[in-house]
């Protein structure tokens, strides 16, 4: 077949995909044997910068996480220094230390699989009221920020952008050749992370989608010479957060100037880990699924979505008296600092409430707040193991996050499903009753978890037509499972239970439990949520108590 480079970096991202699929008789290739004492250094560093040491982390603020529904009715907090460093802190930084004998690991506010954390955010200032011009990296441990550029010159004020990137082989150390993917989810949750705790602000979180990779990283000095081999961060996102109602246009082309003949300082001290396994797919992926500078569709720069409140409201007339407003009384920053992924569920747990559950799937609906910044139309959907709802039979259950995808998605699934719908006010169907608690862990690569719990999902994407031209959505794909898989933990709390990221499935016996046969729908995610069970074993320290000398 001749194929046009297009369809050759389609075919390497296919390529790919496959490769690192697990199945019941192998897994994805990865290191035959793991040294702990080998681990890459969680925190990135450079040396040769000046340290910003942030406000003290910690700070409460008043809204509630109900109120986060509704966001444009959370008053915006001036943008300062204190301000942007809690953004930092409440979406990067760290939540708790865990100590198990002589061994101490930090929890972040977003999670990681494998707690590996391959995701660096960058803070970038455009003017002087907050923090001299330049470009920041964030150090989650000391919650300070190293500065890399200082930028020269005059620019217009656009406020702060936040970027994001990932050192692969951070998490390759522990996955191999899957860890691209993980790599994707990580930076959904991040990008997640970085909305809840926004909104917490009053702010909203423009994402800027149009940048091509390559100015990501001419933005961030990804591109320079400053970071050892194989250690070096890949660019993913920019974002620009509107502390104000100002929709002020933004100059890219000023700004990567600005950037590019700023003074740069530091280099990225080493991960220390000695690199036994080498990945060279993940490198191979990671060029086939780069970005290339897009036209986007023309957005407005703080876009109000319809109110949680409005869909709440049309639940709560027409669902069986059952209102979806979040119950919860405790403060964003609460639910925020207090997310964790659970260990373990208990599987004797009496069913959860159906409005807890009708919430958490009505809040991963592409119209509530938490998908403001997202602007493309949906393309993961739901299939849900339901083992603990109450009123709910046990069974298979499908929420296709908008109504175009319905019937392509009855047409590629089991005919036996018999596609009930079971709410009015959300897309909910019925598909199939029956205990499936032994099937969702087997799928699970045999966890527990998928199945003391009250239920748990995959995320099916649409797939093959979605990456077909344009290779590097595959990524896009993996943000939107964060995305709604940071939305689910958060909820999860907030509904006083828990919720873990599932990265490790059998993907293509997930698609033949649900009669999925080629490659139009393929499942790229798993979650679990139920009552979580303390390891009692475990202490848990304050997120910086090593830290005392605070400004
Ligand atoms: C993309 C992703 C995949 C994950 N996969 C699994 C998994 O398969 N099994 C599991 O027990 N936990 C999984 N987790 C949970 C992580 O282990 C957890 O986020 C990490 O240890 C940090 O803990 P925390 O979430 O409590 O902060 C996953 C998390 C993410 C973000």
């Amino acid at each position: 077949m001749d194929l046009t480079p297009m369809n050759k970096q389609t075919e390497t991202v296919l390529n790919y995909h496959n490769r690192t699929k697990h199945s019941l008789e192998r897994y994805a290739k990865g290191p035959e044997s793991i040294d702990w004492e080998d681990q890459p250094d969680q925190f990135r560093r450079f040396s040769g910068c000046e340290i910003v040491t942030l406000p003290k982390p910690g700070a409460e603020l008043e809204p509630l996480f109900a109120d986060l529904d509704n966001p444009e009715a959370i008053p915006a907090k001036p943008l300062n220094i204190t301000n942007a460093g809690l953004l930092l802190e409440l979406a990067f930084g760290l939540s708790a230390w865990k100590q198990f004998g002589p061994s101490r690991w930090a929890l972040r506010c977003n999670p990681s699989s494998g707690n590996l954390h391959p995701t660096e955010a960058y803070l970038i200032s455009t003017g002087e009221s907050l923090i001299k011009p330049g470009v920041y990296h964030y150090v989650s441990h000391d919650h300070s920020l190293e500065q890399r550029c200082r930028f020269e010159g005059i620019l217009p004020d656009s406020g702060i952008l936040i970027g994001l990137s990932s050192i692969h082989w951070r998490e390759a150390w522990k996955y191999g050749e899957r860890a691209f993917r993980y790599c994707q989810h990580d930076i959904g949750h991040a990008l997640g992370a970085l909305r809840y705790a926004a909104a917490t602000l009053g702010w909203s979180v423009e994402l800027l989608a149009e940048w091509s990779d390559d100015d990501i990283a001419k933005l961030l000095g990804l591109d320079r010479d400053d970071f050892k081999k194989q250690e070096h961060e890949s660019p993913d996102i920019i974002c620009r957060i509107h502390a104000h109602d100002d929709s002020k246009p933004f100059d890219t082309k000023g700004l990567l100037e600005t950037a590019q003949s700023g003074t740069w300082f530091g280099k990225a001290d080493s991960l220390r880990a000695y690199h036994m396994y080498k990945w060279p797919v993940i490198d191979e992926v990671s060029t086939a699924a780069s970005k290339p500078r897009t036209e986007e569709p023309e957005r407005q720069a703080i876009r109000r979505p319809p109110r949680m409140a409005e869909v709440s409201q049309s639940v709560g007339n027409r669902c069986d008296q059952h209102t979806i407003k979040s119950p919860c009384t405790k403060t964003a920053t609460k639910i925020i600092r207090q997310r964790r992924s659970a260990q373990q569920f208990d599987g004797k747990m009496p069913p959860m409430p159906q409005t807890d559950f009708y919430r958490m799937l009505a809040a991963v609906l592409p119209t509530t707040a938490a998908f403001e910044l997202w602007h493309w139309p949906p393309k993961i959907h739901l299939f849900i193991f339901v083992h603990r709802v109450e009123g709910l039979a046990s069974g298979i259950y499908a929420l296709p996050r908008h109504n175009d995808a319905l019937e392509p998605l009855q047409a590629a699934t089991l005919v036996d499903f018999d596609w009930q719908k079971v709410s009015e006010a959300i897309p909910l169907y019925h598909l199939y009753s029956g205990d499936c608690r032994q099937i969702a862990k087997t799928l699970s690569c045999h966890q527990p978890i998928a199945s003391d719990s009250a239920f748990s999902l995959g995320m099916v994407a649409e797939f093959s037509e979605t990456i077909q031209e344009t290779p590097w959505l595959y990524r896009r794909l993996f943000w939107e499972c964060g995305l709604i898989g940071q939305t689910l933990y958060l909820e999860a709390e907030a509904a006083g239970i828990r919720g873990t990221g599932i990265g490790c499935y059998f993907d293509d016996s997930v698609h033949e439990i649900l009669g999925i046969k080629d490659d139009k729908f393929q499942s790229l995610y798993h979650f679990t949520v139920g009552k979580p069970l303390e390891d009692q074993r475990l202490e848990t320290l304050p997120a910086y108590g090593h830290l005392n000398d605070f400004v």
